[in-house]
């Protein structure tokens, strides 16, 4: 039966220590599905369109990794897809703590989805999405942290922010 990691998060947007996570989990699982959620709770600056068009720009020659948007719980949608495992990236000491309260209730919600936690690379150990927009709220530069594709519309979007405002 085929391996499939389902990759959930909000992705807003997707930056290279996710794509990272992605092309080590496809070592190791025959396709890895890149699960987006709305996260409205969290604003996004992209909407999930957005996110899906940015992720599928960024992974378009990683043969066995997709994307697709996901709505309601994630166990259910795992469930869904028919997927092996939920895939999360551990970073650093402080994302345990959310990391082991997702995986448990996770679980608790279905006892036969297990959560597979992997370590991106040292170098984008710091970085999130919200750093990301930060920096280029202010003006800095995130190349080498995101896809070319991505720096240039996370430019644009604050562009088109700025414009409104004034
Ligand atoms: N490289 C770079 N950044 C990473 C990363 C990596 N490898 N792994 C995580 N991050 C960053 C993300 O960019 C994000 O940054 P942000 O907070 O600035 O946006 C942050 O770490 C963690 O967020 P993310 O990975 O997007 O996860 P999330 O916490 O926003 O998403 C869901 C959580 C979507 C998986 C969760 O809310 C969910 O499952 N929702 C569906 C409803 C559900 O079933 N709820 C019950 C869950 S128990």
């Amino acid at each position: 039966m085929k391996k499939i990691a389902i990759y959930p998060g909000t992705f807003d947007p997707i930056t290279n220590g996710h794509l990272d996570l992605v092309k080590r989990a496809l070592r190791m699982f025959d396709e890895v599905i890149i699960a987006v959620a709305p996260s409205q709770k969290k604003q996004p600056l992209f909407t999930v369109r957005e996110r899906l068009l940015l992720i599928k720009s960024a992974v378009r020659s990683l043969k066995k990794a997709r994307t697709e948007a996901f709505n309601g719980l994630l166990v259910e949608y795992v469930k869904k897809r028919k997927g092996s495992a939920i895939l999360r990236g551990l970073r650093a000491v402080s994302d345990f703590e959310y990391e082991l309260q997702m995986a448990h209730m996770n679980r608790r919600l279905n006892t036969n989805i297990e959560t597979v936690f992997m370590m991106p690379s040292e170098e984008y150990s710091y970085l999130t999405s919200s750093i990301i927009k930060e920096v280029v709220s202010f003006g800095g530069s995130v190349r080498g942290f995101v896809p070319d594709e991505v720096e240039v519309a996370v430019h644009e979007k604050f562009k088109i922010v700025k414009d409104i405002l004034e």
